[in-house]
């Protein structure tokens, strides 16, 4: 268990904002999204420098092909042109990519530039990248069930390690700090499983705007925290 004043090893992040950032902006949402993604190079770098382990980041979330196809269809045009532009600096970088969630709902050119951009730095172990796109916390715990079923798992069997080792993060350890930005105080589906004793931070910081100095604040606010898991505070006497 880790403890108080301890680095957050696993950091997921809801990079939220990016419209609005655009709006404000009089540009269409679509430079937000562009913005957002140097965003996340950014921050890859920072959580690398400050020897963040797993970074997980909200991309694309199941509930997103709501939105009026246009913006859909940029978004996939973007994530493409991303991985070309940005996959050689991620390897030289040390990062290692890993897709988590639906693959089968995108285009073949999208699973194969993912397929490809997981290959190449397979090796790489500096800081594992976590791209959820396509995900939802409620998939994730769905397509745990189903895989355990299909793997012949018996009921009384199935323990939470047991499905756990089922989910899309089973190869990473919970995240520590959830941090959302753009304002929003809320989940939207993501790491539903994964996050029962993570800390939140909420920041009004548009995700294209986040930087070095919104991300050391959110690990000064994590490691103020105290985390108990449940338990009590080692400091304070146990009834005998
Ligand atoms: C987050 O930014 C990026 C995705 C959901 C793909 P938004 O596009 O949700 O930005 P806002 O919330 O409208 O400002
Ligand atoms: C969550 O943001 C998903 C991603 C950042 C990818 P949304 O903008 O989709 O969430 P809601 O709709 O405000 O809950
Ligand atoms: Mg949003």
């Amino acid at each position: 268990m880790p403890d108080k004043g301890a680095k957050p090893r696993h950091i997921a992040i809801v990079m939220d904002g990016n419209g609005r950032w655009a709006k404000k902006r009089f540009l269409p949402r679509f430079f937000g999204h562009k913005a957002g993604v140097d965003s996340l190079v950014r921050v890859v770098q920072a959580c690398i420098d400050r020897n963040v382990e797993q970074l997980t980041v909200f991309a694309f979330s199941s509930e997103n092909w709501k939105r009026p196809s246009d913006e859909v269809s940029g978004l996939m045009g973007l994530v493409l042109a991303a991985v070309s532009k940005y996959l050689a600096r991620m390897g030289a970088m040390g990062v290692q990519i890993r897709i988590v969630g639906d693959r089968d709902a995108v285009s073949d050119k999208l699973r194969k530039a993912w397929n490809e951009a997981e290959r190449v730095t397979a090796h790489n172990h500096k800081l594992v990248l976590n791209v959820a796109f396509n995900y939802g916390g409620r998939w994730d715990i769905v397509q745990a069930c189903r895989k355990a079923i299909a793997a012949g798992v018996p009921a009384e069997s199935l323990t939470e390690s047991r499905l756990n080792e089922f989910m899309a993060m089973s190869h990473a350890p919970d995240p520590d700090l959830f941090i959302r930005t753009g304002g929003e105080v809320r989940i939207s589906n993501f790491l539903l499983w994964q996050a029962a004793y993570t800390e939140f931070v909420f920041s009004d910081c548009l995700w294209p705007d986040f930087g070095e100095k919104e991300l050391d604040a959110a690990i000064a606010a994590y490691r103020e925290r105290d985390r108990r898991f449940g338990g009590v505070k080692a400091e304070e006497p146990q009834p005998c």
